[in-house]
């Protein structure tokens, strides 16, 4: 489980989060939905470490990481997928998930056979440079990466954004595998709502840094669709 308490975030004097509270649960596909600028990024950075709130609490079941860096948020388990993907274009997709042992605790040496089993078309080019991947391979090496270090608790930015679709439904299964099989806290930051309807469990809506609304993904009426999501 993931909580968030009253988190406040300003860029100098532009406050940007106002009091974000919320709960994430292990086993279930927590959606953050909102248009664009309304501060979901921002939320991911705050939640990892990357960007430190000036107020508020994040707690993990038994630690509160709240004066943590991201380092060691990382080793309490905590990892993102940031927006964008971010892989290293010349380093090879081994290469890449190496760079995720970084953050593994306890350490370990090699990327788990686990990470290429959920991903094995990452196995079959592990020798090719991230950059000569399709968008769609890069956002899975992106996951896969997050994931060698075995975190319980999983943020992913905007997974499905320009990717292929049959590669969208391949990133779904992996997350469903992740809550049912591993019982893993899955924090999805999305604006596809058919992935969201499919995969996600629950959601909360933000609109100008704050949290307007939340549920499960079956109860996302039409209303609020229109009021906080359609442009
Ligand atoms: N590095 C930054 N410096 C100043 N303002 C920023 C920075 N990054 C984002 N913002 C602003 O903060 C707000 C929220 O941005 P962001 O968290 O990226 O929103 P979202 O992910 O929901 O699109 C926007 O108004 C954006 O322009
Ligand atoms: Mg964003």
């Amino acid at each position: 489980m993931l909580t968030l308490n009253k988190l406040e975030f300003s860029y100098g004097t532009i406050q940007t989060l106002h009091g974000i509270s919320a709960q994430m649960l292990p086993g279930r596909v927590t959606c953050v939905i909102g248009r664009n600028g309304v501060g979901k990024t921002t939320l991911l950075k705050v939640i990892m470490g990357i960007l430190r709130s000036s107020s508020g609490s994040i707690q993990l079941p038994h630690v509160d990481v709240t004066s943590f860096a991201a380092n060691r948020r990382a080793r309490e388990g905590i990892a993102l997928v940031p927006q964008g993907r971010q892989i290293f274009p010349k380093l090879s997709v081994a290469d890449n998930l190496r760079v995720g042992l970084e953050a593994s605790r306890p350490r370990i040496r090699q990327v788990p056979q686990d990470v290429y089993d959920l991903f094995p078309i990452l196995w079959d080019n592990r020798q090719r440079p991230g950059g000569n991947l399709s968008g769609g391979m890069q956002q899975q090496l992106a996951i896969a990466r997050a994931l060698v270090s075995n975190p319980r608790v999983l943020l992913l930015d905007e997974p499905t954004e320009g990717i292929q679709p049959n590669i969208i439904q391949q990133i779904g299964e992996v997350l469903r595998e992740l809550v049912t099989e591993r019982n893993m806290t899955v924090v999805l930051v999305e604006q596809y709502l058919d992935f969201v309807r499919e995969f996600g469990h629950d959601f909360y809506i933000m609109n100008r840094g704050q949290i307007t609304a939340d549920g499960e993904t079956s109860d996302l009426t039409e209303e609020l669709i229109s009021n906080y999501l359609s442009v």
